[in-house]
């Protein structure tokens, strides 16, 4: 209900305890004589209290401060012969859905217009359960070994310390992983702060994989571009902003969907025969490279379109679970192993957030028959399945498996080993080289100015590292940031000698 909706839509009601009682008084506390201390007895006051005490749950590790809306997708194109998953099965098809977009490093009250990649991700309602598509807004991703990920978050969060952001953990992380460049510059790009949820593009950017009704498996990677265009904001525009309105990106899709200008994206997908994923030249399971166009164009699937706003932030947003482990018939993994630590992390952060049931939350149930088999736990809230039995194999027909939807296997050899990325794949910079190839000199200042204003008082020998990392991509780039540093390049590129990370466990750059 909005502001102005209220006045005229608040039935005139009785104030009840939660469990339904009267309450007689809800200004005055009961105290013994008007000027004495409070009773025990007074039940209502003590409810009151105890429940706000317990209003608060747990904000999501990262992706904590997020806006949320429900829609439809509707399929416009026929690709059953890549997918038999039953959302994708006619063309004109619709499902119903919910999509929560986020910013990442930002407790649950940051501001919205900040410098950081952003959250995309979709919850399909599908006749064979919800499928979750817990993407990004960039099509890469600054690590490729999960091992890694736990880090990443503490280096761009606060400092244990300070409880200060601090740039040197920030950048002291980011350029020891050279991996990370390609994502690096396009959160340093002009694209690095959108104007809203509703003007940046989606990514799975994983490869996931489909499979037909014939069990033949291919690599997907998907795609979702606005419709409403990309739109950013400069590092001066969201200082600006941010100073007069925190929740800028919450405002604009709530009022957009409040005047019915549905915000819409287009699903496509890049395929890859299964064969093809041993010959590609690059890494087609690695979380930090692009699949180019030119080797796999876009296929156009369909059409997301949010088009109602919650009626309870809480009870919707907040306490919404996405996780990538909600795959459906038709729609996997990938070997991936960013992708299969994923698998285990969001239900398990959910269990913790939310509790073991809340598959049952309104916002999070599937909207086909629930037969798990799961029963009991803290906030149970429908029959439990009653007296049903719980267990299986049984005698008595119930709930078996279908064996009908089993994959087809996928194909794993080598042995089990701390296989070190670097050794396999050491092509760090061919991609983000060309990024920055294709950007207009411009764009390349833009990226220098906005590198120079996050690195801010980090310590020298990292902005030497970045600078070095920048040039073994373009020389160019590593001119350009150095330039904007206010930093010799000469003594950039000739200070690896000096570097203390020199002989650390990680891979150094160049
Ligand atoms: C949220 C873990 C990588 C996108 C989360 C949450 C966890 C998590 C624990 C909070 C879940 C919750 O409390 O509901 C991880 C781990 C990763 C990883 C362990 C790597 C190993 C990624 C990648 C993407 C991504 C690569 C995008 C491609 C998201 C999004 C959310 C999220 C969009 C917010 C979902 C929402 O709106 O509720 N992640 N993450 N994460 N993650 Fe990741």
């Amino acid at each position: 209900m909005s502001d102005s909706d209220k006045k005229s839509k608040c039935p005139f009601s009785r104030l009840t305890t939660a469990f339904g009682a009267p309450v007689a008084d809800n200004q005055n506390s009961m105290t013994a004589g008007a000027r004495g201390p409070l009773l025990m007895q007074d039940v209502w006051l003590l409810e009151k209290l105890a429940n706000l005490n317990r209003e608060n749950i747990p904000e999501r590790r990262m992706h904590a401060k997020g806006s949320g809306a429900f829609g439809t997708f509707t399929v416009t194109n026929d690709i059953t012969k890549y997918s038999k998953a039953k959302i994708f099965s006619q063309v004109g098809k619709k499902t119903e859905m919910f999509a929560r977009f986020t910013t990442v490093a930002g407790e649950r009250g940051a501001a919205d217009a900040e410098r950081d990649i952003r959250g995309f991700a979709l919850k399909f309602y599908t006749e064979e359960g919800n499928w979750d598509m817990v993407g990004n807004n960039t099509p890469v991703f600054f690590v490729r070994d999960p091992r890694k990920f736990p880090d990443l978050n503490k280096a761009v969060k606060r400092d244990p310390k300070t409880n200060l952001r601090s740039a040197t953990n920030n950048w002291d992380f980011w350029t020891l992983l050279p991996e990370a460049l390609h994502q690096v510059t396009i959160v340093m790009s002009d694209r690095g702060i959108p104007k809203s949820y509703r003007h940046m593009h989606g990514f799975s950017s994983h490869t996931y994989s489909f499979i037909n009704s014939n069990n033949e498996r291919f690599w997907v990677k998907m795609h979702f571009q606005t419709l409403q265009g990309i739109q950013n904001l400069t590092d001066q525009e969201a200082e600006t902003l941010v100073g007069k309105d925190r929740e800028s990106h919450q405002r604009d899709l709530f009022d957009a969907i409040e005047r019915k200008d549905y915000p819409k994206w287009k699903m496509s997908i890049q395929v890859m025969p299964e064969t093809d994923a041993d010959k590609y030249r690059l890494h087609p399971f690695d979380l930090t490279k692009v699949w180019y166009k030119k080797d796999y164009p876009l296929i156009e699937v369909g059409i997301v379109e949010l088009n109602r706003n919650p009626e309870n932030f809480h009870a919707d947003v907040e306490q919404s679970a996405f996780a990538p482990n909600n795959l459906v018939p038709g729609i996997s993994v990938s070997p991936d192993k960013m992708l299969q630590a994923r698998l285990f992390a969001y239900s398990d952060a959910q269990r913790y957030r939310l509790g073991v049931n809340h598959h049952q939350i309104p916002v999070n149930a599937a909207r086909c028959p629930v037969n798990s088999n799961h029963r009991d736990g803290q906030g149970r809230v429908d029959g439990n399945y009653g007296g049903t039995p719980h267990y299986e194999p049984n005698s008595f027909k119930q709930w078996q498996e279908q064996s009908e939807f089993k994959e087809p296997p996928m194909k794993i050899t080598g042995n089990g080993d701390h296989w070190n990325f670097h050794d396999d794949d050491s092509n760090y910079f061919e991609q983000p080289a060309k990024l920055f190839q294709l950007m207009k000199p411009e764009q390349q200042q833009v990226l220098f100015e906005n590198t120079a204003r996050a690195m801010g008082d980090a310590e020298e020998f990292i902005k030497f590292r970045h600078i070095r990392n920048c040039h073994a991509a373009d020389p160019k780039y590593g001119a350009g940031v150095a330039k904007a540093l206010g930093l010799d390049l000469a003594r950039a590129l000739g200070s690896k000698k000096d570097d203390p990370a020199l002989g650390s466990p990680a891979a150094l750059p160049v």
